[in-house]
């Protein structure tokens, strides 16, 4: 694919933040951003261009029936002058399976990563270099064609958007309290959980309100039949610690597949933990911290990276994990996946780009 790159004058560059590790999550973008229009049937005009708004006609397909999809992925300064990648293949497959899900178009692997890689270079300079910083990228396709009928669009862009960022929540690396939603549900088996569409993160929205208004950093999504089995978080998938075993809810199609999730799963087996990937009940997990079998609970993701979970507040009552302490299982995994990360430690497993 030959990518158009537009070259900005000295005064047309943002200012770059001041303070890399002042840095949260997601409002800053960079200078350009990636752009591809699908029309008469074929992916057209892929360009990196000046960061711009998006002008769309109102009745877009997007605006009514959230024909949208994205991802989430980073790139990694490493401390010998190197820009990482962390197992961008999965994303990109991850975008097609939720493109064929959604009846858009997808496109070809190696466009992909090609688009990507291409603009992160381009963008090299936002790149931040302290502790626990990095670039997110936000690939995203919305259907464009200007029509109020309910059918997938004729036409769609597909752009990615860079932001330097540090941590996901505001407190860094400490334990996160979660509410366990047993009204709302955020996704159920048949439908778009297991994708990655913005209509997901519509619908937590409100359980997530409610939640942040008593307290809690956010929900815990229960099954959409019973409000009996652990799902996900939303931002995180869910792991559970019993003392050397980690038990992480299965895939049964409502919950979204993280990489993050499937990479800390090959790294626990890697050191010698014992994993599991099963229906957890929300009983099964109350009893387990309140009798001491959870020893540890974490949440893991590509923004939220291993985020510890200090406790759950259930029916009226919080269950404190660990002490809200980090523990060491937590710390452990945090430590060789974020040192593969960042290039600081070898990667047995090929995953760094
Ligand atoms: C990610 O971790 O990349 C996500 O997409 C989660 C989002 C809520 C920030």
């Amino acid at each position: 694919m030959k990518i158009t790159v537009q070259q900005l004058q000295k005064q047309e560059l943002k200012p770059l933040y001041q303070d890399a590790s002042q840095l949260g999550f997601g409002r800053i973008f960079t200078d350009r951003m990636f752009t591809m229009q699908y029309r008469n049937n074929a992916w057209v005009e892929p360009s990196i261009e000046k960061y711009r708004n998006i002008s769309l006609d109102p009745s877009a397909c997007v605006f009514h029936y959230s024909q949208e999809i994205f991802e989430g992925m980073k790139a990694y300064a490493s401390e010998d002058g190197r820009i990482l990648l962390f197992r961008p293949e999965q994303n990109v497959k991850r975008m097609n399976r939720s493109a064929e899900r959604l009846v858009m178009p997808t496109i070809p692997e190696e466009d992909m990563l090609q688009a990507i890689e291409e603009l992160v270079v381009a963008e090299k300079r936002w790149i931040p270099r302290a502790p626990g910083t990095s670039i997110y990228i936000r690939p995203t396709m919305i259907a464009t064609e200007p029509f109020l009928g309910v059918h997938p669009s004729s036409e769609y862009l597909f752009y990615i958007i860079l932001s330097p960022v540090g941590a996901y929540y505001k407190g860094g690396f400490k334990p996160v309290r979660l509410y366990v939603e047993d009204t709302y549900v955020r996704a159920a088996v048949g439908g778009v959980g297991d994708i990655k569409t913005g209509g997901n993160y519509a619908a937590s929205l409100m359980a997530g309100y409610r939640a942040q208004q008593k307290g809690f950093s956010q929900v815990l999504w229960l099954d959409a039949r019973e409000r009996k089995y652990v799902e996900e978080v939303g931002a995180m998938n869910m792991f559970f610690v019993f003392g050397d075993k980690l038990v992480t809810p299965e895939l049964t199609g409502s919950i979204l597949p993280g990489i993050t999730r499937a990479s800390v799963l090959e790294l626990a087996k890697y050191l010698g933990l014992e994993t599991e990937e099963r229906t957890i009940s929300i009983d099964e997990v109350i009893e387990g911290i309140s009798g001491g079998k959870i020893t540890e609970a974490f949440g893991s993701g590509t923004a939220a990276v291993i985020s510890p979970v200090g406790s759950l507040f259930f029916k009226d009552k919080e269950y404190i994990i660990n002490n809200n302490e980090v523990g060491p299982v937590t710390q452990k995994l945090y430590d060789k996946l974020v040192n593969i990360q960042y290039g600081k430690e070898e990667d047995p497993f090929g995953w760094v780009r």
